[in-house]
């Protein structure tokens, strides 16, 4: 137990940790950019359930953009610059992703972030994230930036061991969440989505990370 929970009940608020940004809304200056940029993404590249290490087919679907993309197999887990599935390179990082994440990253403190990777997770009702670290980047100096649309999620945001009690982080439409030095392998997942219907989206959430991967 931390000594700040002796004082803190479960559902008061706790301050985020350092080196980690939550900034409501602030992909909204680029929503129609960032969700044109995503259907032609998901229609060059699409969206697939992949299989952990373990042989366990992911509840959350996933493709990428940008130079090098993030893949999970029977192998394990690692960055490639083809997707497996096509046999050919992922669709290029679109200027408005690129663009939303170097201004995030900036507006918390990480100036000159260059993401070379970026996942597109597409989450239905039900879909989860377990917790976990993102450590399969070569430096850990660049932040992870998490860009939420459609439908709200609570993000999870522990500490550097699984036994620290998440942060609970409502996010919806818009929200970009920055993660990087203290804070940069911080173990963080996402609680099953709850139903709904999203203006924009319909009945689904997307994230997408962008990472600095080599
Ligand atoms: C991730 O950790 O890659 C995804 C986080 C999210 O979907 O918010
Ligand atoms: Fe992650």
């Amino acid at each position: 137990m931390q000594e700040s929970d002796l004082f803190t009940s479960s559902d008061a608020p706790r301050p985020l940790p350092v080196g980690l940004a939550w900034l409501e809304g602030f992909a909204l200056t680029w929503e129609d950019a960032l969700l044109e940029a995503i259907t032609r993404v998901t229609a060059a590249a699409p969206l697939r359930h992949l299989m952990t290490p373990g042989g366990q087919r992911m509840s959350v679907a996933m493709t990428n953009c940008g130079p090098l993309g993030w893949i999970s197999d029977r192998c394990g887990y690692r960055y490639s610059a083809l997707d497996p599935q096509r046999g050919e390179p992922w669709p290029a990082l679109p200027a408005p992703l690129r663009e939303v994440a170097v201004a995030a990253a900036r507006a918390a403190g990480f100036e000159s972030f260059e993401p070379d990777a970026c996942l597109i997770n597409a989450y239905t009702p039900g879909a989860r994230m377990s917790l976990h670290q993102d450590r399969d980047e070569r430096d850990f100096n660049a932040p992870i930036v998490s860009v939420s649309l459609g439908l709200p999620a609570v993000f999870l945001f522990g500490g550097d061991t699984r036994r620290n009690r998440p942060l609970r982080l409502p996010l919806t439409h818009g929200d970009v969440v920055v993660w990087g030095g203290p804070a940069r392998l911080a173990f963080h997942g996402v609680a099953p989505v709850a139903d709904g219907q999203h203006p924009r989206l319909g009945r689904q959430r997307i994230n997408l990370t962008l990472r600095r991967a080599r």
